[in-house]
């Protein structure tokens, strides 16, 4: 029986021609495998989607779509496999894909330097008030250079906590070696490499590390212990001189309370790549000088997407040849 592969999205490096050769490769002949590519799979109807899905075996989702319960149903028994074209995975129900055998991949490698630079383009982004100068020089009311024109804050020697130190957080923590920052790290466990020279970073726990932090960068995961991990509460703990940098997942911050802070200028700036209910963003933050604001763009570099293309083409085939694909996600814990 032909096997279906699903790709929802518009992958960079056109997945189709990808797909093509590396199931050729893989040893399946051309009438085992159909590829369907559906570009705008996201912006389909509910049940259209669920049409569309029927029978797949391999499904290739974007971070925008919903995998739950009744996707998976509607795909039925042959799904195999969910290759997400992210590192990320919380759009993905991985209980309801355990329940049904269904192996979820994701793809890190690619995504951990450009959303590390990413990372550091926001923090100085926001500690040197680039937006505010951006739109002075645009606006024509710049009169020249003024001594105590949009002051910024001193980067070199400054305090950084990186929270959520995985592989992205270490990425950003090793790019602060150029400004000679101390680094502190919030993580579930131990980073021996982070803890080392040239790093040397020091373990600890958000309530210690924000009173001290001059730059906090946020590249944990979404989960339900992190949804809301940067509240009112822990805003008030930041220095007035601070800066808030997010490239995780927006839900990670009470986008409400930071845009109070940011507006009573409790802490200096932030800059931020991701937003609790996208693509909409809190309005009270929209007009702020000092928030800087991307579109969810962290990892969005022409080779490392492409190579995510090559990564969840990888997964998919490993899993419907019956291997162990490159990148699979755990199951929740408890399985
Ligand atoms: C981007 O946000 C990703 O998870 O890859």
């Amino acid at each position: 029986m032909t096997m279906r592969i699903l790709v929802l999205l518009d992958c960079v490096g056109e997945a189709g021609a990808r797909f093509k050769a590396s199931l050729a490769k893989a040893g399946f002949a051309e009438d085992d495998v159909t590829v369907d590519l559906v570009p705008d799979g996201t912006s389909r109807s509910e049940p259209d989607l669920h049409r569309l899905v029927a029978g797949a075996a391999a499904i290739v989702t974007p971070l925008t779509l919903q995998v739950d319960g009744p996707l998976l149903d509607a795909a039925g028994p042959a799904l195999r496999v969910v290759a997400n074209y992210a590192v990320g995975f919380d759009n993905i129900d991985r209980q309801a894909c355990a329940e049904r055998k269904v192996v979820v991949c994701n793809g890190p490698p690619p995504m951990t330097e450009p959303t590390a630079d990413l990372a550091w383009a926001l923090v100085l982004a926001a500690i040197r008030r680039l937006r505010e100068g951006l739109d002075l020089t645009r606006s024509g009311d710049w009169k020249g250079h003024e001594p105590q024109m949009l002051l910024g804050h001193r980067l070199v020697g400054r305090n950084l906590l990186v929270v959520g130190a995985g592989r992205i957080g270490g990425a950003v923590a090793r790019r602060s070696i150029g400004w000679e920052m101390k680094v502190s790290y919030t993580a579930r466990s131990p980073k021996p490499h982070l803890e080392a020279p040239p790093i040397s970073a020091v373990r600890t726990t958000l309530e210690e590390g924000l009173p001290n932090a001059d730059v906090v960068v946020i590249t944990t995961s979404l989960t339900e212990e992190t949804r809301h991990l940067i509240d009112a509460r822990a805003l008030e703990r930041m220095k007035s001189s601070a800066v808030l940098v997010n490239v995780s997942r927006g839900p990670v911050v009470d986008e409400s309370a930071l845009a109070s802070a940011l507006a009573d200028r409790r802490i200096f700036a932030a800059g931020l790549d991701v937003y609790e209910h996208e693509p909409r963003i809190h309005p009270g933050l929209v007009d702020l000088p000092n928030a800087v604001l991307l579109p969810h763009v962290a990892s969005a570099t022409v080779e490392d997407r492409t190579d995510l293309t090559d990564i969840c083409v990888a997964n998919v085939i490993a899993v419907l040849s019956g291997g162990d694909p490159p990148h699979p996600v755990d199951p929740p814990r408890g399985d």
